[in-house]
């Protein structure tokens, strides 16, 4: 358990690197949480106009959850722990401890997490999240669709009750963090991308 719990603070720090502050200071950007939707995301450095960054952005938030979760199938973690491995890590990217706790939405995060707890969630989240954006073109309403979709999948996709649980838990906290986009997509006032 000593490990285990290592793991989930391993996988939490990991979350907290904040990729797309980091590249947009490095990159003589500004802060991304003073521009556009206010989100520290591959979404709004896009918008912020940097189609490049923004792909880097995406890339190290998918493999911030990626690799705490994998490192955990390496140390014989269970599906549960797993699972809590996934949450830390997502946990990291919305408070991040080395930005003031004012992180993401986690959706890239979460993403890379579900592809090495179990790629056939991921991929049917990933399959829902590029069906509405073909049909939308908003990344958020996308998001929102796959987030509301995977705990479904996960009765048929995860075994444990536990795991699936910590999935639910996940994409509630995933649909909350995107209140004011439910609250534009309402109005007519969400903006498209791509
Ligand atoms: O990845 C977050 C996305 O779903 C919405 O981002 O910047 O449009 O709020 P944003």
């Amino acid at each position: 358990t000593a490990i285990a719990l290592l793991a989930l603070l391993g996988a939490y720090l990991i979350g907290s690197l904040s990729s797309a502050v980091m590249l947009c200071k490095v990159s003589g950007l500004p802060d991304p949480r003073t521009q556009g939707s206010g989100n520290p995301g591959a979404t709004n450095v896009l918008r912020m106009g940097s189609k490049k960054l923004a792909a880097l952005v995406l890339l190290i938030d998918v493999l911030k959850g990626v690799i705490p979760v994998l490192i955990g199938r390496m140390l014989g973690f269970d599906i549960d722990i797993l699972a809590l491995i996934a949450f830390f890590a997502f946990l990291g990217h919305l408070y991040p401890v080395f930005f003031q706790f004012k992180g993401g939405k986690g959706v890239a995060t979460a993403l890379g997490a579900f592809l090495a707890l179990s790629p056939a969630l991921a991929g049917a989240a990933l399959l829902t999240w590029i069906v509405v954006f073909a049909i939308s073109r908003i990344s958020s309403l996308s998001a929102i669709a796959a987030a509301a979709m995977t705990p479904v999948y996960s009765l048929w996709l995860i075994d444990t009750v536990f795991a699936r649980t910590v999935i639910l838990l996940i994409a509630l906290l995933l649909l909350w963090r995107h209140s004011s986009n439910i609250q534009r997509l309402l109005a007519g006032e969400e903006k498209k991308s791509g």
